[in-house]
């Protein structure tokens, strides 16, 4: 009854910002991501009747009552009533890097999860079930179970049978194309995406405007990662990322995100692009900014990251694996 897997974080180039239901965790839009190469969580789950209660420890602290937690006992109730089994869990997970500061560890953490803890409980499913039992936990995390470019399906059906991530092209089909992740600090952000994204639906009159646009989006996205056009992508993924962020500055109170390292980054993007570098930008949730560019241009584009003021630290990664079983548990 125990099992280990991991799971690459993922990066958004058309948003997921909004839900039609939160308890099945339903959007309103469908969104296209990268799962990124190297920076994964690393979870072992198991079920005992020792347990009296869901423990988690991540990153080697147990975590208290709260969101964080709960985002991890929502999708282990959800396991135990597949399983239809009565006993608790134990989860520790360790992420590649910081929590909860813009770099979706949330969805490399309950992707890892959906697997470990379905295994742990004798469930043998399959990558769509396993999408949307990873969605139970966080939205984005259907997302990480599969490889390289992936859609996560918004559905319309109201039981979320519908609502999983999908391959577009696998981890090998476009191996030149990267993200360069600008930390523009690793605390922990104020205001999580979840309540974000419900105070936008609540109040950004931009709100209806954003539904409208994403699905032209996501149809450009998906044709530009078949042709592997660095300049149809990135420039899609820009305008989706900034559109959100029109959803986010307009709603009430105001949601900003970026800090005055985040703006320079920006700024630096347009730079070396009106010097003729095919470089795009993208954020989500946090300070981060997530340069988009190709594997030649991508030393000189962190080095000019690495030198901006404010900017803690810079990784450069390009199409990971989607989760897999791992032999090695955690404890
Ligand atoms: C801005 O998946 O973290 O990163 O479903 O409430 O857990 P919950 O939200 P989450 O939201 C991610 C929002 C985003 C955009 C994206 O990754 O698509």
């Amino acid at each position: 009854m125990k099992a280990s897997a991991v799971a690459n974080s993922n990066i958004a180039l058309a948003k997921y910002w909004g839900k039609r239901d939160a308890k099945l965790m339903l959007p309103h839009n469908s969104s296209i991501s990268m799962t990124l190469d190297g920076l994964f969580s690393h979870t072992t789950c198991e079920f005992d009747g020792k347990y009296r209660s869901h423990i988690v420890i991540l990153d080697g602290a147990e975590l208290p009552e709260g969101d964080a937690k709960q985002e991890v006992t929502i999708q282990l109730d959800v396991i135990k009533e597949m399983a239809k089994i009565k006993e608790f869990a134990k989860v520790v997970s360790n992420n590649t890097f910081p929590t909860a500061a813009g770099l979706a560890s949330s969805a490399s953490g309950l992707a890892a999860l959906a697997l470990a803890g379905s295994k742990a409980a004798g469930l043998e499913l399959g990558k769509k079930e396993l999408s949307i039992l990873a969605r139970r936990g966080s939205g984005s995390a259907s997302r990480s179970v599969y490889g390289g470019f992936v859609e996560w399906q918004k559905g319309v059906k109201s039981d979320g049978s519908d609502s999983h991530a999908v391959q577009i092209a696998d981890e090998n089909y476009w191996k030149d194309f990267r993200m360069v992740v600008c930390i523009a600090s690793k605390k922990e952000k104020k205001i999580k995406s979840r309540a974000g994204m419900a105070q936008s639906v609540a109040t950004s009159p931009f709100y209806k405007s954003w539904i409208e646009s994403v699905e032209s989006d996501i149809d450009a996205l998906k044709k530009g990662i078949l042709k592997k056009d660095l300049e149809a992508v990135g420039s899609t993924a820009e305008h989706n990322c900034l559109k959100m962020y029109a959803t986010m500055i307009s709603t009430k109170p105001p949601i900003i995100y970026w800090n005055p390292a985040s703006m320079s980054v920006i700024h630096s993007v347009l730079e070396l692009r009106d010097n003729g570098m095919k470089c795009y930008f993208t954020c989500d949730a946090g300070p981060q900014v997530k340069i988009i560019c190709l594997e030649k241009d991508s030393k000189e584009i962190a080095e000019m990251a690495a030198r901006i003021e404010g900017v803690e630290d810079v990784i450069v990664s390009g199409p990971g694996r989607g989760a897999e079983f791992v032999k090695r548990d955690l404890f």
